[in-house]
This record gives C-alpha cells, sequence and structure tokens, in this order.
C-alpha cells in the first residue's frame, strides 16, 4: 500500500452499514481519485467481497482468525480474503486483541499470500515488540483515545514519535500509523511530522455529517 495514507476503519457503525456503508466506501474511492492521495478502507466485515469487486482503493479486513481453512465454522481466514481481492487485513486492533503469537503468526500467514498487514498496537513498547514480527505497518493507537474527541497527535504525541523512533531502530521497513481522535487535516499534517506515514480513524469520517469535506480535509494534508 502506498504511502501517506489515509486508512478508516468503518468498524459496525449503523453510518457504515449497509446502504450508509456502500455510500461511504464511493465516496473514499472518488476522493481518492479526485485529489490523488491514498485511501484505505476497512469495511465492515459483511461488505469485503462487495467492496473489492467494486473500488480499486486498497480494501482491508478488520480482522482475521488464525485458523485453518475447512472445519472452522463462522471465521474469517487470510486465505477467505486473499480470494475476494482484498488488499490485507488489520490484526490485533484495540476492539479485538489476539494473542501475540496470534499475531506472529497471522503476519506470516498474510506475507505468504502478499496480504498487507496492519497490526494495531496500544503503546510504544507494544510498537516495538509487534514490530519485530515484521508486519507491514504499526499502527499505534491509546485505547482510551479511541472514539474520543481529542486526537492522540494533540494528547500524547510522545506515543507515535516513541513508536516511530523504537520501530524504525530495530526494523526500519515497518512504517508507522497512528489513530484514536484523529479529526482533521491538522491532525494528519502533526502525525507526520510526528514521522508517522498516515492516519487510522473511523468516527471522525464515518460519524461526520459531511463526510465528503471530512475526506477533504483529511488529504488535504497528505
Ligand atoms: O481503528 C481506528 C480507531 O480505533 C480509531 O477510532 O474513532 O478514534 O478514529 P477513532
Amino acid at each position: 500500500m502506498e504511502t501517506p495514507v489515509i486508512a478508516i476503519n468503518m468498524k459496525t457503525y449503523p453510518q457504515s452499514s449497509g446502504e450508509a456503508g456502500r455510500n461511504l466506501a464511493k465516496l473514499c474511492q472518488e476522493v481518492a481519485e479526485e485529489s490523488g492521495k491514498n485511501i484505505a478502507i476497512a469495511p465492515q466485515q459483511t461488505d469485503l467481497a462487495l467492496f473489492s469487486l467494486d473500488y480499486p482503493i486498497p480494501i482491508f479486513a478488520q480482522h482475521v482468525d488464525n485458523v485453518a481453512q475447512g472445519s472452522t465454522t463462522g471465521r474469517v481466514t487470510p486465505e477467505n480474503i486473499w480470494s475476494i481481492g482484498c488488499a490485507g487485513t488489520l490484526i490485533n486492533h484495540s476492539e479485538y486483541r489476539i494473542d501475540a503469537e496470534d499475531v506472529r503468526l497471522l503476519v506470516q500467514k498474510c506475507r505468504n499470500l502478499a496480504l498487507t498487514t496492519i497490526v494495531c498496537t496500544k503503546d510504544a513498547t507494544e510498537s516495538k515488540a509487534y514490530a519485530e514480527f515484521k508486519p507491514d505497518f504499526i499502527a499505534v493507537e491509546p485505547p482510551e483515545l479511541i472514539g474520543g474527541d481529542i486526537s492522540v497527535t494533540t494528547a500524547k504525541p510522545e506515543v507515535i514519535e516513541d513508536s516511530v523512533a523504537m520501530v524504525k531502530a530495530s526494523s526500519p521497513d515497518v512504517k508507522v500509523l497512528c489513530g484514536a481522535g484523529v479529526k482533521n487535516g491538522k491532525d494528519v499534517k502533526m502525525a507526520i511530522e510526528l514521522g508517522a506515514e498516515g492516519v487510522l480513524l473511523a468516527s471522525g469520517v464515518v460519524k461526520a455529517e459531511d463526510q465528503r469535506a471530512v475526506l477533504l480535509d483529511l488529504v488535504s494534508e497528505l
């Protein structure tokens, strides 16, 4: 995935379900095309196949399970999302934490399938530890700021700076994103200045009254 990037996690909000989700995905595609900037989306799991077919922007799963294909009812495997053309997956999101060993194995499985991995972390120490598994991206998001009104770039800029420094020291190829409370172009600008190669956000776009205006503002600082 090209950077800098605005990655939008649609979570399971009503504003990103069904027709509203389809409209938002279309809007992301349009703004990416019009601006020439990189936007990726992680739609609701039930929309993955549809959006992968409809939109060229990178489509990510919000989670995949570390299980084998076959008699594993109700799970979503890396192979499943690969087979429908997804670009990659989030792993270990704050709202869907998994064991470190599962993180390691999922990164490895996804790498073998050429799927891009975004491993979410809660702080700089965890960013460093998970960067050693060599995902494509670490996305650091202090859990207490997720869904709130204060951006991580304002509330805890040191978490981003420290994550970038610690990740790059041991795993220079791993890119760092940041998220939690990111709302506008100013937050994106600050994230980039702090060394991140983009942001991962949700409510700032999904719950916005004018989603197009927010998307345009976000990409304006890339
Ligand atoms: O995955 C992105 C996320 O957890 C941040 O959410 O609503 O604070 O942008 P939000």
